[in-house]
């Protein structure tokens, strides 16, 4: 979910272009200018990938772009981080690919 206007204080919050992007073949929309993790967060994606070990579910941890919890592949590109690549029009993003560090 996304906020529409933070605080009575402020003004509305402005959007970029709608774009649409998909998430393990799901299409889902999302605004120019957001990272993916945004618009997965946006959409209630809570799980970005499992580790290779024990298959633990992974997600945003720093959401700064330091931890490397929030690794997904991008058009068939391993071990991207979602925290810091913003959306663009027909982005593919996988979560369950599987490949390790
Ligand atoms: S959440 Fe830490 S690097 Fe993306």
């Amino acid at each position: 979910m996304r906020i529409e206007k933070a605080t009575n204080l402020l003004p509305p919050v402005k959007r970029g272009k709608a774009v649409e992007i998909y998430v393990d073949g799901n299409p889902l929309i999302a605004y120019e200018g957001e990272t993916i993790a945004a618009a997965m967060l946006a959409a209630g994606l809570r799980v970005f990938r499992h580790t290779p070990k024990t298959n633990s579910p992974r997600g945003i941890y720093c959401g700064m772009g330091v931890c490397f919890e929030c690794l997904v592949t991008v058009d068939h590109v391993n071990a991207v981080r979602a925290c810091m690549t913003q959306v663009y029009e027909g982005m593919h993003v996988e979560t369950r690919a599987e490949w390790s560090l």
